[in-house]
This record gives structure tokens, sequence and C-alpha cells, in this order.
């Protein structure tokens, strides 16, 4: 039997809580930080835990320092040039990589760089990535990452917003937890994904549960009407109304129906809405 695992120290996500071993996860990501004691609090709980335990999801996470070499396995430097900060040197981070892929023999991995400066992330996009069967991520740190890492080494550079964070350790959390409830098996059949905001380019309307009535406010009454296409309808209303008002710009991309024209007409000739 080949021995996939790399020689060095992996910091699997079992840390509190031993899973069994999956034999062969429906996904599996790799990723390369200098700070991966920050991943287990978040990646062990929940359903991410659950996904984890059921073999559907297999996470890896690598120290970027151990890729390092010298006495002080430095892993930055100032920038060419002057300026301030510092920036992640190419070699440790080529040397990681390399020796991940070579690991894993993974044609077509997506070796992908978590940086402002990268395409926006989208439920598209977390859909894109929730098709292939293996990721690497890359977390950025400081003022940035050597050019050449960009340039000769990673597929994709990916932003979870136009905000910056200290690293790219937190939106790869955000990338793993929204591609990996995407994965088949991960969510139940009754929270399945189909319905969420962003995935049917709409926002998803409001929900309800008990108790029926609290503080004098009352769910809406179809709601317990128990009545399945009056239901479905008004959810669509709902949605179409709450992306009318909060995401206008969604429903220039989002498919329409003839009737959902109708209801926005309905809608923008509202008093209040003209
Ligand atoms: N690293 C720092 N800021 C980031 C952002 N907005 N998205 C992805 N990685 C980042």
């Amino acid at each position: 039997m080949t021995d996939y695992r790399p020689p060095i120290t992996v910091y699997r996500i079992t840390l509190t809580q031993p899973a069994p071993r999956p034999i062969l996860a429906a996904m599996h990501i790799d990723i390369l930080t200098l700070f991966p004691e920050m991943f287990p609090g978040y990646l062990n709980e929940s359903i991410l835990k659950r996904a984890q335990a059921a073999g559907l999801l297999q996470i890896n996470l690598h120290n970027l320092r151990e890729y390092a070499t010298g006495k002080h396995r430095i892993t930055d430097e100032p920038p060419y040039g002057g300026g301030g900060g510092m920036v992640l040197k190419p070699e440790p981070i080529f040397t990681a990589v390399e020796s991940l892929i070579s690991n894993f023999q993974s044609p077509n991995l997506p070796i992908i760089l978590l940086t402002p400066q990268g395409r926006p992330f989208t439920q598209t996009v977390a859909q894109e990535l929730a098709a292939h069967p293996r990721l690497l991520l890359l977390c950025g740190r400081y003022e940035g990452v050597d050019e050449r890492v960009q340039q000769h080494l990673v597929t994709d550079e990916i932003s979870i917003g136009d905000f910056v964070l200290t690293g790219g350790e937190l939106a790869a959390m955000v990338l793993v937890d929204a591609v990996a409830r995407l994965l088949p098996g991960v969510l139940g059949a009754e929270d399945a994904a189909e319905d969420d905001s962003h995935a049917t380019g709409l926002l998803e309307g409001p929900h309800y549960t008990r108790p029926e009535t609290f503080r004098n406010w009352s769910v809406p009454e179809v709601l317990r009407s128990g009545h399945a296409a009056n239901i479905a309808r008004w959810r669509r209303q709902q949605a179409l109304r709450r992306t009318w008002q909060r995401r206008p710009d969604m429903l220039l991309t989002a498919t329409l129906s003839e009737e959902d024209r109708w209801f926005l007409g309905k809608l923008a000739a509202e008093p209040g809405n003209r």
C-alpha cells in the first residue's frame, strides 16, 4: 500500500476529538499557513466536524514554517525597494506546495492564494470549487506574498471581500465552510443548500418557528395553513420582495418566471415604492 502522507507534521483537524480515519474523503483540503492553531476551533465543530467524522471531508493543516530552512526557519523578509511590512518568501511556499503535490499526485489541483487582490468569492465560486476532489489553500500574511508565488505557483487567487484582514486564515475558513456545506451528504435533506440565499440567485425570504405568537407578533397565517402550493408561492414572493429591497442588482441576473415579473411589477407599483 502506498503511503500518501507527507513526510512532515500534518495537523489533522482531530486535535480535540479523534474521528475515525476516512478511507476515501469526498473532498480533501490542504491548508498551508503560518498559524495552523487558528483553525481547529472553528473547523472542529458542528456540521464541519460531522462531515469529517463521516469521511466526506478531510482537512490537513500544514505549517509553512516547517518548510523553511536555516536555524531560524525564516518565512518572511522586508520588501525589495523599501517600504513597510514584511513579505512572505517564495522558497518555503514552493517547497511546501511541491512536496504536497508530489505526495498526492493531483493533476488540475486548484492551488488557491487567499488575498484581498483575488477574484471575489461568491456562491458560484463555492459551487465551482466543490466539484473538485482536492483543494490546496495558501494563506497570505503580512504585506503580501512574493510575486513569483502568484506568477508561477498558484492557479487561482480569491478574496472574500473588499476589506483587508491580517491574513488569509479567516478567509480560508470562510471558503472551506461555504464549499463543505455543498458537498453531497454534508447537509441533511431538510436543510439542503438548494434554497440558500444566493444559490437561487435571490435572497431567501423570512423563516419562522415556534411559538406561533411571540410578544404579540404572529407567524404569517399562510405558513400555518398547510397548503403547500400557497406556501411555496408566498416564499417565492417574499424572496423576490427581499431581493428587490436589499439587493436589486441580483434581479438583473436571476432566472425569473412570468409570474415573478408580474409580482415585481406589482411591488414597484405599491404606494411608497413608486
Ligand atoms: N487576506 C487579507 N484580506 C483578505 C481578503 N479580504 N480575502 C482573502 N484573503 C485576505
